[in-house]
């Protein structure tokens, strides 16, 4: 008796659910048709539809009637209008407003990805553009700002825009249709294809994003965690097997397979090496004149002692420069610090205009405390540049403090540290920075971050 009175419960709670379901479709369904039936209307009256919102998926049949008749749809949201051809319309086609993909290539911008900034994300468009961006990209991002003009011109309105915040705002003047961002697209993931591991022991993947100054560049780790855990891109052994992590740049959709064979836990050696103290031999290193460039240690040197030949062009900031650059650029971004070249290579020609320019300005005594005269500029060697910007102002933000402390892991050094002027013969510059490479730039930065001239022994005077 007491089954049946319960199962009459259940029943009653199963037609009531039913019932309730069958309310909440109907009125989905009675909503979807008043929004199809008002587009079918508009199109036939007006020969136009506003949409309420960007993209509006629409009923089979709304499109269809009215097909035969109208030749042009104009779509409109908000403040933006574009034509469609009727004969484009499909059953249960989503109707959207585009107005920006038909007049940008995408080709035109190589290993860049393009972002149009939809209308509703343009906040102010007055004197100044204020746009609202996703996360992935003001977490991480350096964004170019283009501005399309007459349908078919694009502008480049803004290189190279630090994005510190959900919103960018820039002055434009206002004749610009649309507007689209760029950024630097993960074209893949390179790291070690296999590895071999014991149960208990940890490897780095080395996974890496190329290039390695892509913007979006984290990267995430799917495995089998019986076998293997992954922690901060550190791979360690948990059980004996053989396995995949999938490591995955979500944005970019690239990912990249590496296989992993865990063995059984290694056996302790329980031979004691003899630890054998290395004889320490101090040979000081010595200067070296190549074709009319100094070297001491391998590293170039240039400064007021060591000026380079007037007719060394290494034809831009070198590979190797560039390469520690991304490496530092991609890890800065990761805490929030955006880095770019503000002032990188510069010739002969260029340092002799900037320094006479500086000369007129300020006298030749004071020129000298900032500016290397033609010949003896390190810009010159291909191998320093000056980071994000060449001013005093730099000095106090979080990106100098960030280069102050990191750059040296990158093999870069601050060249002219503060208070160490009767060394390098110039006045502190946080912003620039020498490639020295990670061995030397972590020896000096040991050392309390001397100057290389002290680190040297070598002078930095003019001779006049
Ligand atoms: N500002 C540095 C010293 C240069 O001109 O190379
Ligand atoms: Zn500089």
């Amino acid at each position: 008796m007491k089954k049946r009175r319960k199962r009459l419960r259940i029943d009653r709670i199963a037609y009531c659910l039913a019932l309730l379901i069958l309310f909440v479709m109907g009125i989905v369904f009675g909503i979807k048709a008043l929004l199809n039936l008002r587009i079918y209307n508009s199109i036939k009256k007006n020969g136009s539809v506003k949409l309420y919102k960007q993209e509006v998926k629409v009923w089979k049949k709304t499109l269809n009637y009215v097909h035969d008749d109208i030749d042009t749809v104009t779509i409109k949201y908000r403040s933006n209008t574009m034509e469609m051809d009727s004969s484009k319309f499909k059953n249960g086609m989503n109707l959207k407003l585009n107005t920006y993909k038909k007049y940008v290539d995408e080709a035109l911008f190589d290993n860049v990805k393009t972002l149009y900034i939809e209308k509703n994300d343009i906040l102010n468009r007055t004197d100044k553009l204020t746009i609202k961006l996703p996360r992935y990209l003001y977490k991480n991002g350096i964004v170019d700002i283009y501005g399309v003009k007459n349908k078919n011109d694009i502008i480049l309105l803004a290189p190279s825009v630090k994005v510190e915040d959900k919103y960018i705002t820039f002055n434009i003047n206002h004749n610009y249709d649309d507007f689209f961002i760029t950024y630097i697209k993960g074209k893949s993931i390179s790291s070690s294809n296999n590895l071999n591991i014991s149960v208990g022991e940890s490897r780095t993947l080395n996974a890496k994003i190329n290039p390695s100054n892509s913007t979006y560049n984290k990267l995430d780790y799917k495995y089998d965690k019986k076998i293997v855990s992954v922690k901060n891109g550190v791979v360690t052994g948990k059980k004996a097997g053989t396995t995949y992590i999938t490591v995955t740049s979500k944005k970019d959709r690239i990912d990249k397979e590496i296989k992993v064979t865990v063995k059984k836990e290694k056996k302790q050696e329980v031979k004691k090496e003899e630890k054998k103290e290395k004889p320490v031999i101090e040979t000081k290193p010595q200067l070296s004149t190549v074709d009319g460039i100094t070297y001491i240690d391998g590293i170039m040197i240039v400064n007021k002692t060591y000026p380079l030949p007037s007719t060394y062009n290494p034809g831009g900031l070198t590979d190797e420069f560039m390469d520690a650059f991304y490496e530092m650029q991609s890890a800065a971004r990761l805490d929030g610090i955006s880095l770019f070249v503000a002032s990188g290579f510069r010739d002969y020609d260029y340092q002799k205009d900037l320094y006479e320019a500086y000369v007129k300005r300020d006298g030749k005594a004071a020129a000298d405390t900032y500016s290397a005269r033609p010949g003896y500029s390190e810009h010159q060697t291909g191998l320093a540049a000056d980071i994000n910007a060449a001013d005093s102002s730099f000095h106090d933000t979080a990106e100098a403090k960030w280069l102050d402390e990191n750059c040296y892991k990158y093999g870069f050094i601050i060249r002219f540290p503060k208070g160490k002027e009767q060394f390098t013969g110039y006045v502190y510059e946080s912003w620039h920075l020498r490639y020295v490479g990670k061995d030397i730039a972590k020896k000096i930065h040991d050392a309390g971050g001397i100057s290389l001239e002290e680190y040297y022994g070598l002078t930095s005077e003019y001779k006049d």
